[in-house]
Order: structure tokens, then sequence, then C-alpha cells
């Protein structure tokens, strides 16, 4: 078993640094591409021996540290019947959007150890295959909310920034709906056997210092409160550059980071004891082999001796990315 991701979790791994990539199990990958090509993403991530499958690619392909589970945040919105499909060259639909107190009080309290059954079944497969730890996820209670309040990806959040400016209270009930049913959700997955979890605030950035405060991390505490030590918990958002500290308050096991902080610097401003995730800029795998050897050298010599230290992007790998550029980045962590 390797358990380089599970002792730089608890920020005592004497060796190489960990890696996995946000996105790993994804388009970039034309294995992906060959089971896309015969299933919708919908069907991908309902079929439990099809989330195995799609979960092991990457591993077995690049040799990464970790498995992410084959999923998607949306599941909870989905459990909530508001109507979601994936549309290609779009992305996420929600067809009934979330928008008044009614539209929250209408939301059905389904039984999700029932009803997300199928992420169970793929999880206990999972866990008798793999020979890596297995992470699993949920979307943290304000970037599912924006899903559901825009109806799908929003540039500005317009719809979502304004109901919580005009009326936070009931803006908040929303945020607690969803994290009951995400909490439901975090059992389920814990029960099953994952290894770890990372709750993903990909849209915080779009928040002022104070509403992150109010409306993100105060439910990305809950939840991490709700886990109470069963795994280790890693938190991800875009913004965490800006909003480590406060991410530190909570006591998570990790911190993941965009691209936008230096992360050694940032290193020295946080309490010990938190793990840090990140955070080259997904773009740097644009760029041909020499380029990529280089940048995630100077980013592994500027956390060298770090116990606590995983490597990552600063955020999900992009689609379009060479698959030479993913093994070149392997290769260097594996060979430093
Ligand atoms: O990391 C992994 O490889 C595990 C699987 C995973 C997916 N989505 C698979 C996926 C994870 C961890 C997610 C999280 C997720 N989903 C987030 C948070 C992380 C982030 O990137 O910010 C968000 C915001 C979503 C919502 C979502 N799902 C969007 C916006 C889209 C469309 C994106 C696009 O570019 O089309 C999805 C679809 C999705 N989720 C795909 C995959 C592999 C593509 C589906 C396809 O094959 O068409």
């Amino acid at each position: 078993m390797n358990n380089l991701l599970i002792d730089a979790l608890h920020c005592r791994n004497k060796g190489r640094p960990p890696v996995w990539l946000m996105r790993q199990a994804g388009r970039y990958m034309p294995e992906y591409r060959a089971i896309r090509s015969k299933y919708s993403f919908t069907e991908m991530f309902h079929t439990p021996e099809l989330i195995v499958e799609v979960t092991e690619l990457p591993i077995r392909r690049f040799g990464f540290d970790a498995a992410i589970l084959f999923s998607d945040i949306l599941i909870i919105p989905e459990a909530l019947d508001v109507g979601l499909r994936f549309e290609d060259k779009i992305g996420p639909v929600i067809e009934h959007p979330v928008r008044s107190i009614e539209d929250i009080k209408k939301l059905p309290t389904p039984l999700i150890s029932e009803k997300l059954d199928f992420v169970a079944k793929g999880i206990r497969e999972l866990k008798r295959r793999l020979k890596v730890p297995l992470l699993g996820f949920c979307g943290a209670p304000f970037t599912v909310a924006s899903y559901m309040i825009e109806g799908g990806t929003s540039k500005d959040f317009k719809t979502t920034k304004q109901w919580m400016i005009r009326d936070k209270v009931s803006f908040e009930l929303l945020l607690d709906k969803i994290s009951k049913e995400t909490c439901a959700y975090i059992d389920l997955q814990i029960a099953n056997g994952v290894d770890a979890l990372q709750i993903f605030d990909s849209w915080a950035w779009c928040l002022d210092n104070k509403h992150f405060r109010e409306v993100s991390l105060k439910y990305i505490d809950r939840l991490v409160k709700h886990v109470n030590g069963r795994v280790p918990v890693i938190v991800f958002c875009r913004g965490s550059s800006v909003f480590a500290k406060m991410i530190s308050e909570i006591k998570p096991a990790a911190i993941s980071i965009d691209w936008n902080a230096d992360l050694s610097q940032l290193r020295n401003e946080l309490p010990s004891g938190v793990a840090l995730q990140g955070n080259l800029d997904p773009d740097i795998l644009y760029g041909d082999r020499f380029t990529v050897r280089k940048h995630v050298k100077d980013l592994l010599d500027s956390m060298k001796g770090d116990e606590g230290y995983i490597f990552n992007l600063g955020h999900g790998i992009h689609p379009d990315i060479p698959t030479e550029s993913v093994q070149e980045l392997v290769d260097t962590i594996k060979n430093c």
C-alpha cells in the first residue's frame, strides 16, 4: 500500500511528496474519451462498474499516488430533484433553479444512503482493488448553492450574490439544507471506505473576506466538524491563496492552494500541522516537456523537506492537456 498521501496529510512524510491532480480522471485521457464515446457523463457516474474503471484509469497510466472517486459535486442537487443534466460544450444545466424560500421548502429530503447507493458500491469495489489511497469528495455548500441558484455555471454569480446581499437569512436556509444532505453523503463515503475527503469550493473566489467567512467557511467548518477526524479532510477553494489563514482556523488536515500564491512563502504564514497541497498553474502543462520539468522542479525545490506537502495543480486539469505533459510531471516528482 502506498501511504505517501496519508503520511503527508498528517505532516509526517519523510519520502518524496505524493502527487495527484484534480480532475485526473477526465477528458484529457484518450482512455476516458473512448469510454465517454459510448456513454453519457451521467450514465458514467451512475454506474458502479464505470466509476471503478474510470477512477483507476489515471492510476494505471501515470502512477499517481492517490485515486479520486469518479463522480461529481452536483450529485447532491441531483439527489434534490432539481433536474440536473450535463450538456456538451455548455456543462451542467439545472432545470429548476432555486431562487426563493418557497423553492427551498419544496426540496425533498431524500434518504442519501439509498439514493446514492451506486456510489457506495463503486467505493467498496475500488477499496478491494486499489493500492493507493482513495479520496472521496463533495462540493462546499456555497459552490453547490451557486449552481442551484444560477441554474448552471456562471461567470459573475450575480443571481447568487444578489440573493446573498439582499436576504442573507433565506440564502443561508439553502446553505443549511445543502450542508445536511452533504453530511449524509460524507457518512456514506466514509462508511464505505474512502481514506480521505476533499471539499471543493471552486467559486469561493467571488466572495469578499467577510462573506467568505459567513457563507462559505462557516459551512465548510460544519462539514469538517461532522467528519470529526474520522478521515483527513482537504479544503480546496479558488481563492485559498487569499483565504488560507482563515481556512486554517477550522483545522482541516490540509489546504489546497490555487496558483496565485508563492507556496513556500504562504507556508511560513500558516500554523504548523496543516498540510499544503498545490499549486502549479494548470496552464504550465501546455508547455513543452522541458518547461513542465522546470516549473515542477522549482515548486518541488521551494517545498523541499516539507513533511506536509502534496503536489497538485492550483485547479483542475484542462481537457486539452497533452498526456505527455502529465507523464513528465509525474516522472519529475518520482525522480526528485
Ligand atoms: O477529479 C477527478 O478526476 C474526479 C472527478 C470529478 C469530476 N468533477 C468529474 C467530471 C470531480 C472531483 C469533479 C468536481 C467538480 N464538478 C467541481 C469542483 C472542482 C472544480 O473543477 O472546480 C465542479 C465545479 C464540478 C461541476 C462540473 N462538472 C462542471 C462545471 C462540469 C463541466 C465542465 C466542462 O468543462 O465541461 C462537470 C462535468 C465533469 N465532471 C466532467 C468530469 C470528468 C466532464 C464530463 C464529460 O465527460 O463531459
